[in-house]
């Protein structure tokens, strides 16, 4: 954003933490403020362009800096305030509703409340916590954590650290049953948002101090599913033990060991060869981890604030591998409990060991920015809060800021190979020219919104070409695709393919292969609306069309098809 005018009169936040005029928020009272917003209006993902609640849109702003003057003069002199997401209130607690019936959810996640809250601090480190590869560990380890597990299954049920309890955390942060503090009109959703890392980080935290706690053993972690690595691609063996208390039954048959983790899966077990699906793995891991992700959007999830639409749109690992491997490891049904729905996943110690993985490749990706920068600076983000109890069964708040010194955190991972790192697909056609000789239509003629129930190609032209080593430094060029409506109680998955002229599905260790959105099922059913952003700038040079115009795009639905929309697609610059 340019530099503001001198006579900007506006104060900021008093937060430590750098704001940026983008998030400035003159709050008076909820029903009459006016937020300053530095997003495109995204009408359905985002209330910033909600006139009703009193918000202008930035460039109205900058079109004409009186209209600010003037909504500035309607709240007085109030300070101003940012709006991070707060910490729920446990005691509006609800079920739920499905959405599409307006019927209460037939399952209660709500926590027990507790009438003291403590706002936490991380406690000094005195010995670390180890998180070993689930596949590389002793037989010790393994007596230790099912003992720790049993014991938390056998607290009382109304202990907030018993193993049901400890569930439905992760059920009622994502089954729309708290409202946002502030705006109770929207529910908190913590996935599909930037909030998706460190709230599973805090997560992961006190399940992990609890269950070292009933054991005794400060040093204990929880084991990571290197699935990143086709040497731990398979379902740990510790969890398939049937007389273990790590075990479930409600998983997918087909997919017990040896079967390999398939970060492709689209919900029917494909007979694919193992040797494909591990090279697929790896390009989606290296897709995710290294080439769509030069923005700290693209790997985190676009911003959510108190105020904010639920889902405005999930990063690369979110909506990819990971949701995959919710709906791999769950039932074959379309509910896909435990691990594949997000109310009933906390009830799969699996669940624990995927999202451990989840937190390493976080600290994984923040070691590979160098001296980029690896977290977002808004006080928006780093002051957002949650509530969790911790091992000594109290409530505590905790904040983004602090998971991101893992140090601090106290806990450190098994080191072992990142294969996918090293692992840039090659292009299957270079200087296609099917974007020059396709039938498709073009992006500006074709109807959006469209369904997604069969491939949808499309050209989008590029407003730049022929960028400057300079210019891609400066900016990524991203393929944004935006409205995307689904159901957020079905499995959906969609690929992406960029000027693909081989048209085989099932293969995406390719240059052509841009990326995916895919969705773990909830309980209640509603209608969802989100985006995604996927980086070119790689993926075009590899291709060698840098100068062409347009890029023929395809969408191949992989899974409910029927049950996606799609509003839009179009490439933008951003850093
Ligand atoms: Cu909160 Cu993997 O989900």
């Amino acid at each position: 954003m340019a530099s503001l005018p001198y006579s900007w009169s506006i104060t900021t936040t008093s937060s430590p933490f750098v704001t940026r005029p983008s998030h400035i928020l003159i709050n008076a009272k909820r029903s009459n403020r006016f937020q300053v917003s530095c997003e495109q209006n995204q009408k359905g993902s985002t209330k910033s362009d909600d006139t009703s609640h009193g918000k202008i849109d930035r460039r109205n702003v900058l079109l004409g800096m009186g209209g600010l003057y003037s909504a500035a003069n309607l709240v007085s002199a109030s300070p101003a305030v940012a709006t991070p997401l707060a910490a729920p209130d446990f005691t509006k607690c609800t079920k739920g509703t499905n959405l599409n019936t307006s019927q209460p959810l037939d399952v209660d996640c709500c926590p027990p409340v507790a009438t003291k809250i403590i706002d936490y601090k991380l406690p000094p480190v005195t010995k670390m916590r180890f998180r070993p590869a689930a596949h590389l560990v002793t037989e010790e380890y393994v007596a230790k954590y099912e003992k720790a597990v049993e014991l938390m299954k056998a607290l009382p049920a109304d202990d907030p650290r018993n193993f049901m309890q400890q569930a439905n955390v992760h059920c009622a942060y994502c089954n729309l049953t708290y409202e946002q503090v502030g705006d109770s009109d929207l529910k908190i959703q913590i996935h599909n948002s930037w909030h998706f890392y460190p709230w599973h980080r805090w997560y992961l935290y006190f399940y992990e101090r609890i269950l070292g706690k009933l054991i005794d053993d400060p040093t204990f972690g929880l084991p990571f599913w290197n699935w990143d690595n086709p040497k731990g691609m398979a379902m740990p063996a510790m969890f398939v033990k049937p007389s273990s208390p790590l075990f479930n039954a409600r998983r997918n048959q087909n997919h017990l060991p040896p079967a390999v983790t398939d970060l492709a899966y689209s919900g029917t077990t494909q007979s694919v060869d193992t040797t494909q699906i591990i090279s697929n793995n790896l390009t989606v891991m290296y897709n995710e981890m290294v080439r769509n992700v030069q923005n700290l959007e693209d790997f985190y999830g676009a911003r959510y604030n108190t105020g904010t639409q639920p889902d405005p749109g999930p990063g690369t690992v979110e909506r990819g591998s990971h949701a995959v491997l919710h709906v791999w490891v769950g039932e074959a049904t379309s509910s896909g409990e435990d691990m594949g729905n997000f109310y009933s996943c906390g009830r799969e110690s699996l669940f624990f060991c995927h999202h451990t993985n989840v937190d390493r490749l976080w600290t994984i990706w923040r070691d590979l920015r160098g001296s980029k920068t690896k977290d977002f600076v808004d006080s928006d983000w780093l002051n957002a809060s949650y509530l969790f109890y911790d091992e000594n069964a109290q409530l505590v708040r905790v904040k983004v800021a602090d998971t991101l010194d893992q140090q601090k955190m106290g806990y450190e991972f098994q080191k072992v190979d990142t294969p996918w790192l090293k692992n840039r697909p090659a292009a299957s056609a270079k200087k296609s020219k099917i974007a020059t000789t396709t039938a498709a239509p073009s992006v500006d003629t074709s109807t959006f919104p469209v369904k997604l129930d069969k491939v949808v190609k499309v050209l989008v032209p590029r407003p730049q070409k022929s960028r400057s080593k300079k210019d891609k430094e400066k900016e990524e060029e991203l393929l944004v695709i935006e409205g995307i409506e689904v159901d957020t109680a079905k499995f959906v998955k969609f690929d992406v393919f960029v000027n693909d002229e081989d048209d085989n599905p099932n293969a995406l260790d390719k240059a052509e292969y841009a990326g995916c959105f895919s969705q773990v099922p909830h309980k209640n059913s509603s209608l969802s609306k989100t985006k995604i952003r996927l980086g070119l700038s790689e993926l075009l040079e590899d291709l060698d069309v840098e100068d062409d115009e347009k890029i023929l795009i395809s969408l191949v639905p992989k899974a409910g098809g029927d049950d996606i929309t799609i509003g839009g697609i179009k490439i933008i610059y951003a850093s």
